[in-house]
């Protein structure tokens, strides 16, 4: 099984990390394949607290290579601290890669975000302010600084020559800000350069070659599905695509060589940022779930949105990721509800609508049709195996596959590795991972 993607059903914060975290004893390397410092985990060691943006989880694992691969985009002052932060911890560094490919969010990108998300006002995306749509944006217009030109002094002196005069008369004429001096910006962008050479590589070549020996490589991707560039509620989504089509454009690979995809999903939903959020409470039960389920932003300490659980956006997300197994994830969190409502379709202009609209404005207007499944009272952490769950917990999960139509193969009960119930087998490809949801009769945006 050399393959893996794991990939965020929801909006993110799914707990993706976590899902690492049960894997990591079986791979020998993980690979970030789109997003940047935007996204960030938390993971817990024995009695250390980690908090990551950029270097994959993997690095507090002796044994896996942590790759960052071209399809990221990289801010080299914070990976430069994240490097600093762990090998101050004892955690060693030298395995860390960083594709050559890989674009850098430059100080006028963040800057950019900034000023873009303040003349939106009312319509601003509620970015992380971190530059990750100009530096994006950048590629695209194939203006980008990437990691190798961080090696060659010379050659991003004449390249940042060209690109700067344009990005200061933005900043200084569109938006009244200060623009950057590109002396300075040589002799800092050298420096990251220099420190970050030994990490520089074709990260492409170390994946395939570790598919080659037969390795087993983790897929990991940041924010989710319904935050991807293209299968979003765009505008309000992030600038890359999150999907686990996004494992092969940003991590090297080909989609034949995916094994398995996996697909996070918290019990209930969360969001960050604006944009339509069908099922969300602005009740006190919401309040109440994103206090016991800690729903505050690792990258912007921003409290999440928080919602019931949605199998519309669920249907969408198993198709366009084919999905073969399901980590469900905080089911603990959800203890103590005498009921649970579960949005299984959407009444849209009158409408009933089972398959997720690609249009945000058709979205905003959708109004949740709920199954409400009966809650239950104790605390559910210590179970280990679905046996020792409520029978109405237990019925929730069953009820969450069935709307999945992929199996739930892994049961979160709790942050630690060993809160984890391994419910049944994962499939592979070629074995029973075919079956697919299909849209719905009159599905697509009314
Ligand atoms: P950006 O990625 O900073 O451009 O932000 C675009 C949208 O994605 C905003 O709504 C952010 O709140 C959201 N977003 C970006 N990264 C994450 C993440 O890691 N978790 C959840 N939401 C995120």
């Amino acid at each position: 099984m050399p393959a893996t993607v794991i990939v965020g059903l929801q909006w993110g914060d799914e707990g993706k990390g976590k899902t690492t975290d049960v894997l990591a004893e079986q791979v020998a390397m993980v690979v970030r394949y789109q997003g940047g410092d935007n996204a960030g985990h938390t993971v817990v060691l024995g009695d250390e607290v980690f908090k990551l943006h950029l270097v994959p989880s993997g690095v507090l694992y002796p044994h896996i290579s942590p790759v960052i691969g071209n399809g990221v985009v990289v801010n080299p002052a914070t990976l430069l601290a994240e490097l600093a932060m762990l090998a101050e911890r004892g955690i060693p560094i030298e395995r860390v890669r960083v594709s050559r490919s890989a674009h850098v969010i430059m100080p006028y990108h963040i800057a950019l975000d900034g000023a873009m998300e303040a003349r939106l006002a009312g319509y601003a995306v509620g970015t992380t302010h971190r530059g990750i749509g100009p530096a994006y944006a950048d590629r695209a217009w194939r203006i980008g600084i990437r990691m190798e030109d961080l090696l060659d002094p010379s050659a991003l002196r004449t390249k940042l020559g060209r690109i700067l005069p344009e990005k200061n008369a933005v900043l200084q004429r569109t938006h009244g800000l200060e623009g950057s001096d590109l002396e300075e910006l040589v002799v800092m962008a050298a420096d990251w350069g220099r420190r970050l050479a030994p990490h520089i590589a074709d990260t492409t070549a170390l994946v395939q070659g570790a598919l080659v020996r037969g390795d087993h490589l983790l897929f990991e991707g940041a924010q989710g599905t319904l935050l991807d560039l293209d299968h979003g509620s765009y505008p309000y989504v992030t600038s890359s695509n999150p999907v686990a089509g996004g494992a092969c454009t940003g991590g090297g690979i080909g989609p034949l060589q995916v094994d398995e995809v996996i697909g996070v999903m918290k019990a209930y939903s969360t969001r960050v940022g604006s944009g339509p959020f069908p099922t969300e409470l602005t009740d006190g039960v919401g309040e109440a779930i994103a206090t016991r389920g800690h729903e505050y932003g690792v990258t912007t300490g921003r409290r999440r949105r928080v919602g019931w659980f949605d199998a519309v956006p669920l249907r969408y997300a198993v198709a366009v990721n084919s999905v073969s197994a399901i980590m469900l994830n905080k089911l603990d969190i959800l203890s103590g509800l005498e009921e649970i409502p579960v949005c299984v379709a959407y009444e849209i202009d009158g409408q009933r609508l089972d398959w997720w609209p690609s249009d945000a404005g058709v979205l905003s207007r959708a109004e949740p049709v709920y199954e409400r499944l009966t809650g239950w009272a104790e605390p559910i952490h210590d179970a280990r195996s679905m046996a020792d769950l409520p029978p109405a917990a237990r019925r929730y999960v069953d009820s969450l596959e069935a709307l999945a139509a992929v199996p739930i193969s892994l049961v979160s009960v709790g942050p630690e590795r060993t809160q984890t119930i391994e419910r049944s087998a994962r499939p592979q490809r070629g074995g029973q991972a075919g079956a697919r949801p299909r849209p719905a009769a009159g599905g697509g945006a009314a």
